[in-house]
């Protein structure tokens, strides 16, 4: 990195609890915190939007060519400007978003364009980043790198109990369904599939506490979370 930015790339399967790490980290450093994935699920919700076939790459390049994308961050939160216009992160979150997004996040142009847009953040400021490519491809020369991983049964258990607790109505085998057919989509992509960066720490997620997560991600950044200057942090590397 050109500057002295420090950026904590966190990547892994769906449902290892990247983002929600990654928050409580990110507010207890001080850091700025992005979930990347909302960024591909801006592109496919614009799309959806447009009526266009996230299956014909022609439609969705044509989406992307007259759509603007920015991020604002406010109070702590980043919010999603398409065209200037405001994004609520639930529109994202919805199951039609879901699969198309998984569909539009292969392409390499709809990647480019998300890449930028993630390389100007880490330019500017200190960031805990969370996705698929972080550590091998958007950051390769981050500071901190983790890689988080549990059995997909684990993940899809999680998944079902958090989708009962908002009242959706689907089945566990479901879930498991998605959670595997997510796994492939994202291991096998042409561009960027997941996979560790080779000076990644994996962690499992499966067996311990979200607190004993926190706290293990936390012990390998050797950073001061009572500064007030951020230019004292040490790292640990
Ligand atoms: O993490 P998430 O569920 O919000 O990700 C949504 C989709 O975006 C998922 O299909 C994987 C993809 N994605 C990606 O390809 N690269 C990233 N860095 C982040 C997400």
């Amino acid at each position: 990195m050109s500057n002295k930015n420090i950026c904590i790339a966190i990547d892994g399967y769906a449902g290892t609890g990247k983002s929600t790490i990654g928050k409580i980290l990110a507010d207890t450093i001080g850091f700025r915190f992005l979930s990347t994935g909302s960024l591909y699920r801006a592109i496919a919700y614009q799309c959806l939007l447009k009526s266009v076939d996230v299956n014909n790459i022609r439609e969705v390049l044509s989406v992307l060519a007259e759509t603007s994308l920015d991020l604002v961050y406010e109070h702590g939160t980043n919010t999603i400007l398409i065209n200037g216009e405001r994004v609520l992160d639930f529109a994202l979150r919805t199951r039609e978003v879901e699969s198309a997004t998984s569909i539009v996040a292969k392409y390499p142009e709809v990647r480019e364009r998300v890449l930028s847009l993630q390389k100007d953040l880490v330019s500017s400021e200190n960031i805990v980043l969370e996705g698929r490519d972080i550590g091998t491809v958007v950051v390769p020369d981050a500071q901190y790198k983790f890689f988080f991983t549990a059995s997909p049964e684990v993940r899809a258990w999680r998944r079902f109990r958090q989708q009962q607790n908002a009242g959706e109505n689907t089945t566990f085998d479901e879930v498991l369904t998605d959670i595997m057919a997510r796994d492939i989509e994202d291991i096998k992509r042409e561009v960027s599939p997941l996979v560790p960066a080779r000076d990644a720490i994996i962690v499992d997620t499966a067996d311990v506490s979200l607190c004993d997560v926190i706290h293990m991600v936390y012990s390998e950044l050797n950073i001061n979370a009572n500064s007030e200057d951020n230019s004292s942090i040490v790292l640990a590397q």
